[in-house]
């Protein structure tokens, strides 16, 4: 493995701010320009929500940063908590986890045979020193790093809310239960950022908000910076500090969730030049003008929450 690693002890300001940076992340594919000098930072601690219309880029910014993808141009930074900085632009993805970042998947991906605490277990050995040998042999250390990893799993399956399922097959898992268990999965990994695509797809409204909930206790309790990308705007607003919106592959606005709710070029995206000028010139903007353009959420969902609502798995 190449390395990268600079020691980042003492940079104030912005930089040391953020966990992630991305700066002007360029990626191809033939013609296809599908991520454009894309800028983007994760600051440590918050919940960053990434927004835009379907084929906006998100999930290929994701597969970016956690080594799927490779951009032609751009980097992408990890200022680790330990005061390194990594350069992840073309890591491995176990090299990525290793670093730190986890992530979830717009289409679910558990070892379906498997028990649910299983899956999570799995995960939580390759946080483990111990080779496939040593587990062979059932030398001490392999046992003991097995009873590790099956402490955390129980402790995580109960952080989810999973403690009543943990021998369940994931499989005959509900959808939300499914999507409960690849975030239980990915934070055996202990990461510092967890990536989240998508984890509201396919949940009904109480699993939505019970959802909210979990995202808010990763973050606060364990102290996980969050990057989520999520159609639900009510979910977006009730959980991020900020938001920032992609639109084919470019980034066309940052800011916090009132901000972006209001910002004229994100309303387009949405719902095309003429409705929003519609929405936007409607009425006064302390109300949230873009509620009824399915940007802002809240109470009204309006004409193009089916716009911004496609929740179909790619
Ligand atoms: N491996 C690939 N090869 C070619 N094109 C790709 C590849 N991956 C993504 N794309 C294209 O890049 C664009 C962005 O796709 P991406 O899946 O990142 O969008 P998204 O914002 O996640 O959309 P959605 O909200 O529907 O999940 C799309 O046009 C998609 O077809
Ligand atoms: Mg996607």
């Amino acid at each position: 493995m190449s390395t990268t690693v600079t020691k980042t002890a003492g940079v104030g300001g912005a930089v040391s701010d953020a966990v992630i940076a991305v700066s002007g992340l360029t990626l191809r594919f033939g013609g296809l320009v599908c991520l454009s000098e894309v800028e983007l930072t994760l600051r440590r601690g918050e919940i960053l929500a990434v927004i835009g219309p379907n084929g906006a880029g998100k999930t290929s910014l994701f597969n970016s940063l956690t080594g799927v993808y490779v951009p032609q141009e751009g980097s992408i930074t990890l200022n680790s908590v330990d005061g390194n900085t990594h350069s992840l632009l073309g890591r491995k993805t176990h090299v990525v986890n290793r670093l730190g970042l986890a992530r979830t998947f717009q289409n679910i991906r558990l070892f379906a045979a498997l028990t649910a605490l299983e899956n999570v277990k799995i995960a939580a050995e390759t946080r483990q020193k111990s080779g496939p040998v040593g587990i062979m042999l059932g030398l001490p250390h392999a046992r003991r790093n097995e009873r590790e990893s099956d402490r955390r799993a129980h402790e995580l399956m109960e952080f989810v809310g999973l403690g009543g399922k943990i021998n369940e097959l994931a499989s005959s898992l509900s959808y939300g239960d499914q999507r409960r268990l690849e975030i239980a999965r990915a934070l055996a990994t202990d990461p510092q950022v967890l990536l989240l695509d998508e984890p509201a797809a396919g949940t009904n409204p109480t699993e939505k908000l019970e959802l909210a909930d979990l995202i808010k206790h990763i973050n606060r309790e364990l102290g996980i910076s969050v990057l989520l990308i999520e159609h639900d705007m009510r979910l977006v607003m009730s959980v991020a500090d900020r938001v920032t919106v992609l639109n084919f592959g470019k980034v066309i606005a940052s800011g916090t969730p009132s901000e972006v709710q209001r910002n004229r070029a994100v309303v387009e995206a949405y719902l095309g030049a003429e409705m929003a000028a519609e929405v936007l010139d409607a009425g006064p903007s302390d109300t949230g003008v873009a509620a009824g353009a399915g940007v802002a959420g809240g109470a009204d969902e309006g004409k193009a929450a089916g716009a911004v609502g496609g929740e179909e798995e790619r």
